[in-house]
């Protein structure tokens, strides 16, 4: 989508990164300069804020949650769906009015929606008090690129269409001390028919295994107790190393990491999910009973023109397999309504398949026409109101089954593991099972951080209340 840049990065360029880090870091010396920075999108994006924070750390900034304080302030964007954009345009709009009273401010944009060239071109046209724009590619490039702004009257703009080295050793300032992200493989090749993300993100890569196994080791010796392990479709991971490491295989490797004691990992695409994956959830002490499984379409005719490679038979077959193995599995699902041409019979079959699998949780989503990928230019769009319709029914059977299912666990003892206090009560604590379901109890703050078991005393569908078990 955007112009193609040199992509060999030596070590040189990645010292170079270190110098300016130094650099800056130099020129912010007592300066307590502070930076904000609002993420959108999925869980890759939130882990590359991570990122862009482990770096602004070492140049000297700190992190607040003030953007009216803020010298800094990055902009980390998604474009999965198009009102996702709109809103982040809107937000970027009405920065003007802080850059005009403080114009000292840096504003940067980055992310997914960055890969789009004419998002860039709208951003150069439009946005002229915007600082800095580097995409998904890039992002170790950060330094050099804020360099170049703090002294530069115009928009810095660097954008890679693709880059397939991995670049490891970014700093990273990770936003919790018990749980952590980790990536383990980058991009996706299924290209299905409805999405941007391969187009955002580039081609499927992998992370080495001995660096992903040093990442968690190092995590543990932090004092970590979970790890979820991040890719596209991380069932995927390693076909791109040719060297017989499979996704399974890496959890072996992983459950033997001291000091760990639960592993998730997000997203599973149910073409790739192998009995061998399956026997090592069964057979692993740390690998959590959840398993995010998204469907998308329960009609065979919508999931052939989604391009998604399984059938809904296929799949049924691998939640059987799922919970013959692993009784107490939770099944979480992504699903999108109005796809072209889904009919009525089409929405019906997704209900039923909803009805047959009693997923735990669902996320749904209404198709969102992105520009440059197939479904964009097929006939047959549904309707606006039609898709709401479609999406309310389908919210309220799911609803239904989630209170169904989670009253199942009243009266259960769950062990949960404590990640902080309460958003909402702060008289209360909250943590997940290994389900992934989250708790609120009453208890004191020492025990974050710490495994407990709790009675479960009252389920909703989205969160339950506890009670600690002595
Ligand atoms: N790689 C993951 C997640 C991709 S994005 C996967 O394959 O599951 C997360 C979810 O956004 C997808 O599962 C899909 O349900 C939804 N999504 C992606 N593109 C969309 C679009 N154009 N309109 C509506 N929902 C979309
Ligand atoms: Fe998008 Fe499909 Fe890749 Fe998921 S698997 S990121 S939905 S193209
Ligand atoms: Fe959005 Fe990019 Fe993730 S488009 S969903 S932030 S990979």
């Amino acid at each position: 989508m955007n112009e193609k840049k040199s992509i060999i990065i030596t070590d040189e360029a990645i010292k170079a990164q270190r110098n300016i880090i130094n650099k800056i870091a130099n020129l912010n010396k007592n300066k307590c300069l502070k930076f904000h920075i609002k993420t959108y999108g999925c869980q890759m994006n939130v882990h590359d804020s991570e990122k862009l924070s482990g770096m602004l750390k070492e140049m000297g900034y700190i992190n607040t949650k003030n953007i009216e304080e803020a010298d800094i302030i990055l902009f980390n964007t998604c474009c999965v769906r198009e009102h996702v954009e709109i809103k982040i345009l809107s937000r970027v709009s009405q920065i003007k009015e802080l850059k005009t009273r403080k114009p000292d401010v840096i504003i940067g944009i980055c992310g997914c929606m960055m890969q789009e060239k004419e998002i860039v071109d709208k951003i150069k046209n439009y946005y002229p008090y915007v600082d800095l724009v580097f995409g998904t590619h890039n992002l170790f490039k950060f330094p050099e690129i804020l360099l170049k702004a703090i002294f530069s009257d115009s928009t810095v703009i660097d954008i890679w269409d693709d880059n397939p080295n991995i670049i490891e050793n970014i700093p990273i300032k990770r936003a919790d001390a018990i749980k952590a992200w980790i990536d383990i493989n980058y991009g996706c090749n299924n290209f299905c028919t409805y999405c941007i993300v391969p187009y955002v993100r580039g081609r499927e890569k992998s992370r080495r295994p001995e660096n992903i196994l040093n990442e968690i080791k190092s995590l543990a010796n932090k004092g970590y107790k979970e790890i979820t392990l991040l890719g596209q479709n991380v069932n995927s991971y390693g076909n791109d190393l040719h060297e017989g490491i499979t996704f399974a295989k890496l959890l072996y490797m992983v459950n033997e990491i001291n000091g760990i004691e639960r592993i998730r990992f997000m997203t599973s695409h149910p073409k790739d999910l192998s009995d061998e994956l399956i026997f090592a959830m069964r057979d692993l002490g740390k690998v959590c009973e959840h398993l995010h499984l998204p469907i998308q379409s329960g009609s065979n005719r919508i999931l052939k023109k989604m391009n998604r490679k399984y059938t809904k038979e296929s799949y049924l077959e691998i939640i059987d397999k799922l919970r013959v193995n692993i009784p107490d599995i939770a099944i979480t699902t992504d699903i999108i309504v109005g796809f072209p041409g889904e009919t009525e019979e089409d929405f019906k079959e997704t209900l039923d398949l909803v009805k047959k699998v009693r997923y735990d949780a669902a996320y749904t989503f209404i198709y969102s026409k992105r520009s440059g990928t197939p479904a964009a230019n097929m006939e047959e769009q549904v309707d606006k109101n039609i898709k709401h319709e479609r999406l309310e029914k389908l919210i309220e059977l799911q609803n239904k089954i989630s209170i169904e299912k989670n009253a199942e666990l009243n009266g259960k003892i769950l062990e949960v593991l404590v990640e902080g206090i309460s958003k909402r009560d702060k008289e209360k604590l909250t943590g997940r099972t290994r389900t992934n379901k989250i708790v609120h109890f009453l208890g004191k703050p020492d025990l974050i951080g710490n495994f407990v078991n709790l009675k479960i005393k009252e389920t909703k569908a989205w969160t339950m209340q506890g009670e600690l078990i002595q």
